[in-house]
């Protein structure tokens, strides 16, 4: 299951979002915001944070205006690992080498279709695993007790 979120700058992507995953018949869970009126980011980045940390949800997507305000908000919970992709190229690598499990998204920064081809990067890309990325993602979180 992908958590999904947005404030009201990353809602219209994260309803287009929507729109792709269910071509590609991937669930999800939409966590909101439910309509482009103005909403605090942290509120939402929390929650999805939350249900990915849990377990609940395996992987989460946040949208805002440039991806970072969520990824701020999402790296303070314990065992997410965010990043915030502007291209496949990061996308993959956050993947591979960071595991990351949120991958945080700028609707003002990157265009919608590169966006879709970040999404997909992300969600296809395994942890390349191997003991020298594994021992480092165990210090990101041992290190700040997170
Ligand atoms: C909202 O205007 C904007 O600040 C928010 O979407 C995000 O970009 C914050 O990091």
């Amino acid at each position: 299951m992908i958590a999904l979120g947005s404030d009201h700058a990353g809602y219209e992507y994260k309803e287009l979002l929507k729109k792709h995953l269910d071509a590609l018949g991937k669930p999800y869970q939409d966590f909101g915001t439910a309509s482009p009126d103005s909403v605090d980011y942290p509120d939402v980045g929390h929650t999805v944070s939350k249900s990915v940390a849990s377990g609940k949800c395996l992987r989460g997507i946040l949208i805002c205006g440039t991806g970072i305000g969520m990824s701020i908000v999402a790296n303070k919970h314990s065992g997410i690992r965010a990043a915030v992709c502007e291209s496949t190229a990061s996308a993959k690598l956050s993947r591979e080498h960071n595991d990351a499990n949120i991958l945080c998204l700028g609707a003002r920064i990157t265009p919608w279709e590169t966006a879709k081809e970040i999404v997909d990067t992300f969600l296809t890309t395994p942890f390349s695993g191997g003991e020298r990325h594994m021992n480092r993602i165990q210090k990101i979180h041992s290190l700040t007790g997170l």
